[in-house]
C-alpha cells in the first residue's frame, strides 16, 4: 500500500473484478521540496532518485486474456501478408513473469494452475506503442494557430520552452508528459526536452520511477535562437551532456540521445561535439542515439542551404559530423533526393514520419513508397506539439490520409508495425520491446474495439480482421485505451 507521503489518489488504485489483487496506476513517490530558484547545477535529481519509494508490485505471474495482436516481421504493404508477419491469437493469453512476458499462447492452450488470471476477454491486447520523436514541453503548445514551422517555433515554442529552466516547471512538465503519453497508449518514446539540463533530467528520473523505456537528452542550440535558449558555448554544452550520459545513459531502461535541435540553430563547432560524443560513447551501452529534425519546411530547407552553402543537401550537413548511423533518428525528412535517401539507408538511420505534424503546419506529403523502396527505415511519431495528439491511433489515421493523397495505401499491419515492432527494430530495442516475444519487456496495453455506437457499428459490419483493425485505428483514440502496462505493473487505467 502507499505511504501517506505518495502523490497516489485512491481513484488510481484499480480492483479488478476477477482477481484479489490491487496494483498501482502510477508510480508511488515521495517527493522532496523543489528548491526555490535552485539552479540546474544545484538540483539534482539524480540524487533524489534514490529516495524514492519502490512501487507496488503485480503478481509474480499473471495470465491475461483477451485479443492478442502483435507482428512477428515486418508485413511489408500487404494487406494479407499471412502468419509469418501478423500473429493475432483472439481469446489469447498473455503470460507475464516477473515483469517480463513468458508467453504469448491461443486460446485452447490454458496456462493452469499457479497463475493469476485477468480476463479482458473482448478487449484488444497490443504490445506498448512507441512514439520515435515527440517534444515533453510542447503540451503546452500543441494547438496553436496560424503559422508554419519557423514562424511557430518563434511565436509559440520558443517562448514556451524557456519556462523549462524552472526546476518546478520542468519536473512538473516531466511528469504531467510521461502520464499523458502512458494515457495514449504509448510506453516507450524518444523525446525531446528544451535546452535546459533539468528538463533532461527531470525526464529521466520520471521516466525511471515508473520504470519505462525512455530515450532523450538536452536539446544542444547555440544560434538562431532566443538568449535564453541558447548553449553559452562548445565546453559547457559538452560539459552538460557528458554529465548526463555519465549519469543517465544505460541505467535501467534509459539511454542518451545526442540531441541537436536542428542544422539552422547549431553551429558547425557544436555540431561536431556531437559527432564527437557519439563517438566516444559508441562502445558503452550499445552507444548512444542520435535525434535530430531533417528537411521538414520548405522554408527551412532553404535556410539550411543558405548557412551551409558547402553541403550538398540538407541531410549532407549531419552527415559531414559524422551524425548518420543506426542509431540516429531524422523526424520528418520530407523534402530528400535519392542520394539522401540511399545515404539513410547505408547508415541504417531512420526517419520517424510525423503525419499529424506534417499535416497541421503544413509542411508537406512524406513519400513512405519511396523511403521503402530505398530500403529506409521509418517509424510513426507524433511530434508533438507540431503534432496535434499524443494518441497512436490519431497518428496512424493521419498517416492513411497523408499517404492516400500521394496515391499511397497505409495498412493497419504496417501502421502498427511500424509503431510497435517496427520501432523497436530500428530503436535496436527489439530483444526488449515492440512485441510479445518470450523475454521481452512486459509493456503492453488494453483497448476497447470500439467506443460508442458508430465504432461498434464499423466493428459489426467488418468482413475480415484487416477491416476490423483498420476500423478500430481509423476511428479510435485514447478514449479506446483501458489500460497501459509498463514491465507488467498497470500504469494507466481508464
Ligand atoms: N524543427 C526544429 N525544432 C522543431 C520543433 O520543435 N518541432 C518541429 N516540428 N520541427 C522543428
Ligand atoms: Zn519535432
Amino acid at each position: 500500500m502507499p505511504r501517506p507521503a505518495d502523490r497516489i489518489s485512491a481513484a488510481r488504485f484499480f480492483a479488478y473484478s476477477l482477481v484479489a489483487y490491487r496494483i498501482i496506476g502510477g508510480v508511488a513517490r515521495a517527493r522532496g521540496p523543489t528548491p526555490a530558484g535552485a539552479s540546474d547545477a544545484a538540483f539534482s535529481v539524480a540524487a533524489r532518485a534514490s529516495l524514492e519509494m519502490p512501487p507496488s508490485r503485480p503478481p509474480s505471474r499473471l495470465a491475461i486474456r483477451a485479443d492478442l495482436l502483435d507482428f512477428v516481421d515486418d508485413p511489408g504493404f500487404a494487406v494479407d501478408p499471412g502468419p509469418a508477419a501478423v500473429r493475432f491469437l483472439p481469446d489469447g493469453w498473455l503470460l507475464v513473469e516477473e515483469q517480463r512476458i513468458a508467453a504469448a499462447l491461443p486460446a485452447d492452450q490454458d496456462p493452469g494452475a499457479g497463475w493469476t488470471r485477468l480476463d479482458r476477454r473482448g478487449q484488444l491486447l497490443l504490445p506498448g506503442f512507441i512514439d520515435t520523436h515527440v517534444h515533453a514541453p510542447q503540451l503546452d503548445v500543441i494547438a496553436s494557430f496560424g503559422t508554419e514551422l519557423l514562424d511557430w517555433l518563434r511565436t509559440y515554442t520558443f517562448p514556451a520552452e524557456q519556462r523549462y529552466a524552472d526546476p518546478a516547471v520542468a519536473e512538473a512538465g516531466a511528469e504531467r508528459f510521461l502520464d499523458a503519453l502512458l494515457a495514449s497508449g504509448v510506453t516507450a518514446a524518444a523525446v525531446f526536452p528544451t535546452v535546459h539540463r533539468i528538463s533532461a533530467e527531470t525526464l529521466f528520473a520520471s521516466a525511471q520511477r515508473r520504470g519505462m523505456r525512455l530515450i532523450t537528452g538536452k536539446v544542444l542550440m547555440d544560434r538562431n535562437s532566443p538568449d535564453a535558449l541558447r548553449d553559452r558555448d562548445v565546453a559547457g554544452a559538452e560539459r552538460d551532456c557528458v554529465d548526463l550520459i555519465e549519469c543517465w545513459h544505460g541505467r535501467d531502461r534509459l539511454g542518451y540521445a545526442v540531441t541537436p535541435r536542428f542544422a539552422p540553430t547549431s553551429s558547425d563547432d557544436q555540431l561536431a561535439l556531437c559527432g564527437r560524443l557519439l563517438r566516444d560513447y559508441a562502445g558503452r551501452a550499445g552507444g548512444l542515439y542520435l535525434q535530430t529534425h531533417l528537411a521538414e519546411n520548405r522554408a527551412e530547407v532553404d535556410w539550411v542551404r543558405s548557412l551551409f552553402p558547402q553541403a550538398r543537401s540538407y541531410l549532407d550537413v549531419y552527415a559531414r559530423h559524422d551524425l548518420l548511423g543506426p542509431r540516429s533518428i531524422f523526424a520528418h525528412g520530407i523534402w530528400l533526393d535519392p542520394a539522401d535517401r540511399a545515404a539513410l539507408a547505408e547508415a541504417g538511420a531512420q526517419i520517424a514520419f510525423c503525419p499529424s505534424s506534417n499535416l497541421f503546419l503544413g509542411s508537406g506529403l512524406f513519400g513512405w513508397g519511396e523511403a521503402d523502396a530505398a530500403r529506409v527505415a521509418v517509424t510513426l511519431a507524433s511530434d508533438v506539439g507540431g503534432g496535434t495528439s499524443l494518441c497512436p491511433l490519431r497518428t496512424m489515421a493521419d498517416a492513411y490520409k497523408a499517404m492516400a493523397l500521394r496515391g499511397e495505401r497505409l495498412t493497419a499491419w504496417k501502421a502498427l508495425y511500424s509503431a510497435t515492432r517496427g520501432a523497436a527494430r530500428a530503436l535496436g530495442l527489439e530483444h526488449e520491446i515492440g512485441h510479445f516475444g518470450a523475454g521481452t519487456m512486459a509493456d503492453f496495453t488494453l483497448w476497447h474495439w470500439a467506443h460508442g455506437p458508430v465504432q461498434q457499428r464499423r466493428q459489426d459490419m467488418a468482413r475480415n480482421l484487416h477491416e476490423r483493425v483498420f476500423a478500430w485505428m481509423l476511428l479510435g483514440d485514447e478514449r479506446n485505451l483501458v489500460a497501459s502496462h509498463v514491465g507488467g505493473r498497470q500504469m494507466y487505467a481508464s
